[in-house]
């Protein structure tokens, strides 16, 4: 390890720190107002309902926090079934899990990677409840067959847009489709405050027990706007509320958005240019965003055309001090998965080793 070349490491993700971060920590401490729903949760809900266009929007400790939310608004029961894509993080099957749900694993596009929306009819059973849109990479799912369908069934769409913010379908704003929507503001993310997540609701119906899940089943926050005289305890929940330093963070970092997305997009396009050719030597895919869909930039990858050249790739960066990483373990193979899951229908190639 003599020279610095070789000390130079490209870890897998490094958080952007815009420097407003420290002014508006330092501002929650003075106000003397560290617990939830303070001045800075106020404004990153206004920004968040303002980017996905929602009518309301609740600041989470995480997008699995705003996940489970999800679960208990739509009252899942024990038997009640939810189709999720294979391809997803473990969140958005054990959310359900937790409410006794059984996830239905949907296999998944070959393009874009999300859920597969014409296998959807091959999935419902007289269980089915809803249907989870993951937008892999922030690339939208086919909202308009997903809604379509789960009209048609009478089942609600929910979405997990933990890499979506800022993403468009059609020029409408990923996280505003579904009954809700989570949204992750973890250290990968384009928008962070270390640990975080918001629900989106966009179902209005939803809001008073929202915000009732959210403060340990109780009507805290309808105390705190003087609706009533006293709280106390009305429903079930727990405590999904983020501090406001963690709220003063993430503001800093969301109104920074165009500094952050344009530097995001920049490095973006970069490895787009100039692993393209390279691409169609060895064999490997380029991430698809349709034109009728505005990514994030959240997430650049590559698929190699084989586990074995992953593996060979990963490696022969490591040795160059790049630490690429790959991606989700399908979920119906994984332990988890098999015991509680159920898959029904073929999947892809690349998602059966
Ligand atoms: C699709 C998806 N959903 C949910 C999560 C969980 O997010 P969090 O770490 O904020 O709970 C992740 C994590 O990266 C994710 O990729």
């Amino acid at each position: 390890m003599g020279t610095s070349e070789v000390q130079t490491k490209i870890p897998f993700n490094r958080p952007y720190v815009t420097g407003a971060e420290f002014t508006y920590v330092q501002q929650a401490i003075e106000a003397m107002h560290l617990s939830g729903d303070g001045a800075f949760t106020k404004r990153a809900h206004q920004i968040l309902q303002s980017m996905t266009q929602s009518p309301a929007s609740l600041l989470t400790t995480s997008c699995t926090h705003a996940l489970e939310m999800m679960a208990l608004l739509l009252d899942l029961k024990p038997g009640d079934e939810v189709i999720v894509p294979t391809f997803t993080f473990v969140s958005t099957a054990n959310a359900f899990v937790l409410r006794g749900a059984r996830p239905i694993f949907s296999d998944i596009r070959s393009d874009t990677l999300n859920l597969d929306d014409s296998r959807l009819d091959s999935l419902v059973t007289p269980s089915t409840r809803a249907i989870v849109a993951v937008h892999y990479a922030g690339v939208g799912c086919e909202m308009d067959a997903i809604l379509s369908f789960a009209r048609s069934r009478g089942l609600t769409v929910v979405e997990d847009n933990a890499h979506g913010l800022l993403g468009t379908y059609r020029g409408k704003a990923l996280g505003s489709f579904g009954a809700l929507a989570a949204q992750s503001f973890h250290e990968t993310k384009n928008f962070s405050c270390g640990e975080g997540g918001a629900l989106i609701i966009n179902d209005e119906q939803y809001v008073r027990r929202a915000e009732i899940l959210r403060e340990k089943g109780t009507n805290r926050s309808q105390f705190f706007r003087g609706e009533i005289d006293k709280y106390t305890w009305v429903d079930v929940g727990s405590s999904y509320l983020p501090s406001e330093v963690l709220a003063a963070f993430l503001v800093a970092q969301l109104e920074a958005s165009d500094q952050i997305q344009s530097k995001r997009r920049q490095l973006w396009e970069r490895y787009a240019a100039g692993l393209g050719d390279w691409c169609s030597s060895v064999g490997a895919t380029m991430p698809c965003v349709p034109s009728h869909c505005e990514q994030p930039y959240h997430m650049f990858f590559v698929r190699m055309p084989s586990l074995e050249a992953r593996t060979a790739l990963t490696a022969a960066l490591r040795t160059r001090n790049i630490y690429a990483a790959f991606h989700y373990v399908p979920l119906h193979t994984s332990e988890m998965g098999r015991r509680f899951g159920g898959a029904r229908g073929p999947f892809c190639r690349h998602d059966r080793r």
